[in-house]
């Protein structure tokens, strides 16, 4: 038998409950990994909460990313043995596959053998956080050595990842946070400059801190009203990626700033990654970063698997810094 998280309705983290089912039997394309650790994302707590835009079927699951040891293999899968030490890369959705569980089954193009040297707890925190910086912040806006990369709602886990993503390009990162008391962290976490929105003028700030330039490359979490900030601090030819919506708000998106300064507005979701090419270069920069210590998973806490309802409200409440993490 095998254990997995299910709600079966929208709502608070104590809808979430442990459905004992069958072992999942891998189909041809497909591998069954023995869990030993899992990453949470918000993503999939709106999506419990109901928040989060896309229905979902009941029982849903959820999960985007773990990490644990192969132990089935589906009939023309390749490169694995049981008993490998794997890891999700995030590029289904929930109504396809679900990583809260003991034992699950994922796609084998989403499966990675993860450097020895990472914990199962870090290897589960890994792929969502770095694989949507990656895809942001090189794949879509090819960030360069010497760009000012703007990364907003930098606290969190995707944030965190896109400030180590930016130096490893030889960029400037500034984050953007509403905390003063987390502003000390983001700078020991790689950040040039921290902007704390709540008691800064931000466009004032950071057209002084671009020495009036602006950011070649925004990277946004939040929208809102405050996304007319982002597009005012972009530089002539900037980019500006989103991908969040944490601000649970219409974004306002002042026209005359794309139109004057040639603004390159850009949407990406991680589990919409369907090119096998784009798979292989993402997974490529992760683990030679990996390797080469320059990319370095930021674990926050940790909760066990049969209190993953502790471990949603803790992402809740906003007091992390980094990923959570429920280890089974
Ligand atoms: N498109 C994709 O592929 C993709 C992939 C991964 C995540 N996401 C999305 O990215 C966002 C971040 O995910 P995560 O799991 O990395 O988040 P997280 O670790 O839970 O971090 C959230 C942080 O964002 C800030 N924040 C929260 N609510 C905010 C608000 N209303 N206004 C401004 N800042 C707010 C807070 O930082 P401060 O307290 O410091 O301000 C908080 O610490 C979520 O919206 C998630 O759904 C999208």
């Amino acid at each position: 038998m095998a254990h997995k998280i299910v709600f079966d309705r929208t709502g608070g983290a104590d809808v979430l409950r442990i459905a004992e089912i069958a072992t999942p039997v891998p189909g041809a394309e497909e591998v069954r990994i023995l869990v030993r650790a899992i990453g949470i994302n918000r993503a999939e707590v709106n999506f419990r909460a109901g928040t989060h835009g896309q229905p979902a079927g009941f029982p849903a699951q959820l999960g985007f990313e773990a990490a644990g040891q192969v132990d089935a293999l589906g009939a023309n899968v390749s490169g694995f043995e049981i008993g490998d030490a794997v890891s999700i890369v995030p590029s289904f959705t929930p109504s396809q596959y679900g990583m809260y569980g003991d034992s699950v089954l994922a796609p084998a193009r989403a499966v990675v053998k993860h450097p020895a040297h990472l914990s199962w707890i870090e290897a589960a925190g890994t792929w969502m956080s770095f694989g949507t910086a990656w895809t942001g912040l090189i794949h879509h806006a090819d960030t360069q050595s010497g760009d000012v990369v703007l990364i907003n709602a930098a606290t969190s886990s995707v944030g965190l990842a896109a400030i180590q993503v930016a130096r490893r390009a030889g960029a400037l990162p500034i984050a953007l946070t509403r905390r003063a008391d987390k502003a000390l962290a983001l700078l020991a976490a790689g950040a040039e400059h921290v902007v704390v929105t709540t008691e800064q003028d931000t466009v004032k700030e950071l057209s002084r801190l671009t020495k009036e330039l602006g950011a070649r490359v925004v990277f946004d979490a939040v929208g809102g009203p405050a996304f007319a900030d982002l597009m005012t601090s972009a530089a002539v030819g900037g980019i500006l990626v989103i991908y969040g919506v944490l601000s649970g708000e219409m974004s306002a998106l002042p026209a005359i700033q794309a139109i004057r300064k040639g603004l390159t507005i850009r949407g990406i979701a991680a589990s919409a990654l369907d090119n096998d090419a784009t798979l292989a270069s993402l997974k490529a920069y992760v683990l030679s970063g990996l390797e080469a210590n320059t990319l370095q998973p930021n674990v926050s806490k940790t909760f066990p698997f049969a209190d993953m309802a502790s471990a949603h409200r803790h992402v809740e409440s906003n007091k992390h810094f980094g990923k959570v993490v429920v280890t089974v």
